[in-house]
């Protein structure tokens, strides 16, 4: 199974997502990673607020390098998971096929299915807004992980 994780600049939410999952699915022969819809960050590490969130959960993603979301993805990839609405409009926008769009989902639908609900994006604001992001996609990740595992996915 190969994942991608996509959000807007790929140095705070997405690189998290990418780290949690990759930690849960080292033992398999699953392929993660992440990406930005936009350009700003390519080639960068992590937002440092974010590294440090992770690292005090035991999570590290300070080898994460920004990249970003192009067409060839979908080939690439078995599933995406965006974090906000905007994400998946951006990334619906360069589908192709049926095919393509089937691969995208709201990542938190994987706690509450059909809620569409967002992962704030913690970049303008203070340290709680990080934590909370980690608390949301350590749960949505566990749930994908369980999935990949059991076949499910
Ligand atoms: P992210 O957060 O999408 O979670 O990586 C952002 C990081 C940087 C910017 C926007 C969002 N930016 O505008 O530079």
């Amino acid at each position: 199974m190969k994942i991608l994780m996509v959000c807007l600049g790929n140095i705070c939410r997405s690189p998290l997502a990418h780290g949690l999952l990759r930690a849960k699915l080292k033992d398999t022969n699953s392929f993660v990673d992440s990406a930005g819809t936009a350009s700003y960050h390519v080639g960068e590490a992590p937002d440092v607020r974010m590294i440090k969130t992770a690292r005090n959960h035991g999570i590290n993603i300070s080898d994460l390098r920004g990249m970003q979301f192009s067409v060839n993805h979908f080939d690439e990839f078995d599933k995406i998971y965006v974090m906000d609405e905007s994400n998946y409009n951006n990334v619906i926008n360069l589908a192709r096929t049926k095919s393509d769009k089937s691969k995208v989902e709201m990542i938190l639908n994987q706690i509450k299915p059909n809620s569409n609900a967002a992962v704030p994006d913690p970049y303008y604001g203070g340290d709680e807004g990080f934590e909370n992001v980690f608390k949301m996609l350590n749960q949505a990740t566990d749930i994908i992980a369980e999935k990949v595992k059991n076949g499910e996915l």
